[in-house]
């Protein structure tokens, strides 16, 4: 019997209406367009505004354009994975939230952590639900309101991130799709990229807040390092465990955190910037986003058969890379 692969029929993004400009953040933080965008290639960044409104809205509405393009009924979505560091409540998860704002009433939902590698971690888990024949139509969403954990005082995170959401529908195909994934995590990152408070170790108090320990904590020097080496790895790893050459790859689409990083990865696996995908200018860093959303950005550009590689390092520290075939032809 031939292999069921889990296939991307379908991708949808969404960022919500709001930019904030680098030459904003010069009004708020002790910064410069030059100086972010020579460090990070970060021009502009979406985000949410408004009482009330959490990672949901954000995954809603990608998922809604995803079903509608994709002409699904939400009665036949049967799973439905939020990857997010920041869902709307710790509980219920954001899936749910999600599923039931859209009417899909036939599927169960959960929420996975591993940050800005959480795309490739839900992706890889909602494929192997289809690999294994359990389920027929599988919507992984990646969404996430970084602008609820980031502190507009701190000139060294706030121009990083931004609000975002990408969703992706898996269906069953014996030519394309989801072919392996390296991923991989090392629990001793803790110290260098987390947040200290709102969980059980430090529940919310008024000290906590005061601190300022409800914000991202980043000492970013580590963290570049450790996304270099771990993303130019996993991506050779999984190059050589399917006897692929830079030439069989179409597209390589890395997590986007800093273009200085996407270009030292794109060297050091020896891939040109021509096939990278790259729109950390105009979105920042939206982690477990920014996968979903470049291959919606590129989707034209993409045709049935061409190989990708997908890659993404984040917090824990979690990290892999994903070799996918492209189902579809641009309609
Ligand atoms: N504007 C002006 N100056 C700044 C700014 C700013 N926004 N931010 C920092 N600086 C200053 C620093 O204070 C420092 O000044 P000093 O030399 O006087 O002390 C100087 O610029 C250099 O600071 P560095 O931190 O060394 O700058 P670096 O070149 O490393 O860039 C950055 C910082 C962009 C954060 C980089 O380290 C990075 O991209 N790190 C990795 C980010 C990442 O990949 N995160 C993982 C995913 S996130 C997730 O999982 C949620």
């Amino acid at each position: 019997m031939s292999k069921i692969n889990a296939a991307i029929t379908g991708v949808q993004g969404y960022v919500p209406d709001y930019i904030l400009t680098n030459k904003e953040l010069e009004t708020m933080v002790d910064t410069n367009d030059e100086w972010i965008t020579t460090r990070t290639g970060i021009r502009e960044r979406h985000i949410l505004k408004g009482e009330e409104k959490g990672t949901s809205i954000l995954g809603i509405e990608a998922v809604r354009g995803l079903l509608e393009k994709t002409n699904t009924d939400p009665a036949e979505i049967e799973l439905v994975i939020c990857a997010t560091v920041t869902p709307d409540m710790l509980f219920p998860d954001t899936a749910n939230i999600i599923a039931n704002a859209l009417d899909i009433k036939n599927a169960y939902c959960f929420d996975l952590g591993a940050a800005c590698s959480g795309f490739l971690y839900a992706l890889t888990t909602g494929a192997q639900f289809i690999s294994s024949g359990m389920h027929k139509k599988v919507i992984v969403v990646g969404a996430d309101k970084m602008s609820s954990i980031v502190d507009y005082t701190d000139r060294t995170t706030c121009i990083l991130f931004g609000d975002g959401a990408g969703a992706v529908l898996l269906e069953p195909s014996d030519e394309f799709g989801h072919i392996d994934a390296v991923l991989k995590s090392d629990g001793s990152g803790e110290p260098y990229l987390h947040q200290k408070a709102g969980g059980s170790r430090h529940p919310a108090t008024v000290e906590t807040i005061n601190a300022g320990d409800h914000f991202i904590y980043q000492n970013g020097r580590p963290v570049f390092k450790a996304a270099v080496s771990g993303m130019s790895d996993v991506v050779k790893q999984v190059m050589k465990r399917n006897n692929l050459q830079n030439d069989d790859i179409k597209w390589l689409v890395p997590h986007q955190a800093n273009h200085r990083i996407i270009e030292t990865v794109a060297r050091m696996a020896d891939f040109p910037m021509e096939r990278v995908m790259v729109n950390i200018h105009k979105y920042g860093n939206t982690t477990a986003a920014t996968i979903p959303l470049c291959l919606w950005d590129y989707e034209t550009q993409l045709k049935k058969g061409d190989n990708l590689v997908l890659t993404a390092f984040g917090g824990g520290f979690t990290w892999g890379a994903t070799y996918l075939k492209w189902a579809y032809d641009p309609s």
